[in-house]
């Protein structure tokens, strides 16, 4: 029964990676929607990931969210402990102190007994003060240490969703739906094509910085997930999806 079972979510990952054209996908069993050792589970195939690609001595950005904060709860100490550096890739967006990305970079430090920065920024930012705060020495050391990062470990989510948990406004409830917004990645909001149709401000990595970082890693699952996810990866961002069975099966059969 087990030989099967892998050799069936291998074929789901294949399916996976063909639908989103993706170099790699990574499939865990269940649904994150209804059980939340679900994300831990996707958070033990995220570590270890991480532990396969000999990740000590890197930088890693991190974003924020339940998932990836279930992420940091399962990691365990790298191999050759100590030199892994984890940064939030984002300022804060919206989320409570247990799901910050820098609550996030902390866990996963003292866990991998690796290292930390935080970034310090309010949030919403005004036009004013984000000018400000870019100018600032501090902010610009952790900026320019996320747009040089190894990895990037990012969230994805439904758009609609994100934005009722941000208690953002009415108005930009209606813009996003207007512009028909399907998902949200790091402060990013984009519809089924992936086009991006909102951005919060704040500071940290931005859609263009992907690019140069060597290994970008989405983590998200949950049947109520799939579209967000399909939506993302419609213009390819991420290198290496790592999901849940309901999340895979619903992208499929989209
Ligand atoms: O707010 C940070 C963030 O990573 C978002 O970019 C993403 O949409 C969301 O969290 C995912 O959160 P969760 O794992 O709780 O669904």
């Amino acid at each position: 029964v087990f030989i099967s079972e892998i050799s069936g979510f291998r074929v789901l990952e294949t399916q996976l990676q063909e639908k989103l054209n993706i170099e790699q996908a990574i499939v865990v069993r269940g649904n994150s929607d209804n059980l939340d050792l679900v994300k831990q589970e996707i958070g033990k195939a995220a570590a270890a990931y991480l532990r396969s690609r000999q990740a000590n001595g890197q930088t890693i950005a991190v974003t924020g969210g339940t998932t990836m904060a279930a992420v940091a709860s399962v990691m365990t100490p790298f191999e050759n402990a100590g030199s892994c550096l984890f940064v939030p890739a984002r300022g804060g967006i919206g989320e409570k102190v247990e799901s910050q990305a820098n609550t996030i970079v902390a866990e996963m430090a003292k866990r991998t007994n690796g290292d930390y920065r935080m970034l310090y920024v309010p949030d919403p930012l005004s036009e004013q003060s984000y000018q400000t705060m870019l100018k600032e020495p501090s902010i610009q050391e952790v900026t320019e240490l996320i747009r040089s990062a190894d990895i990037i470990l990012h969230g994805i989510g439904d758009a609609l969703t994100m934005a009722n948990r941000r208690k953002s406004s009415e108005k930009l409830i209606d813009h996003l739906k207007e512009q028909h917004a399907v998902s949200e990645a790091f402060g990013y909001y984009f519809n089924s094509k992936g086009d991006v149709v909102h951005k919060v401000r704040t500071i940290g990595i931005q859609l263009e910085d992907l690019k140069s970082v060597n290994k970008v890693v989405a983590i998200a699952g949950g049947k109520s997930k799939a579209q967000a996810i399909t939506s993302y990866f419609n213009q390819g961002k991420a290198d290496l999806l790592i999901t849940d069975e309901a999340a895979a099966k619903a992208i499929i059969h989209e």
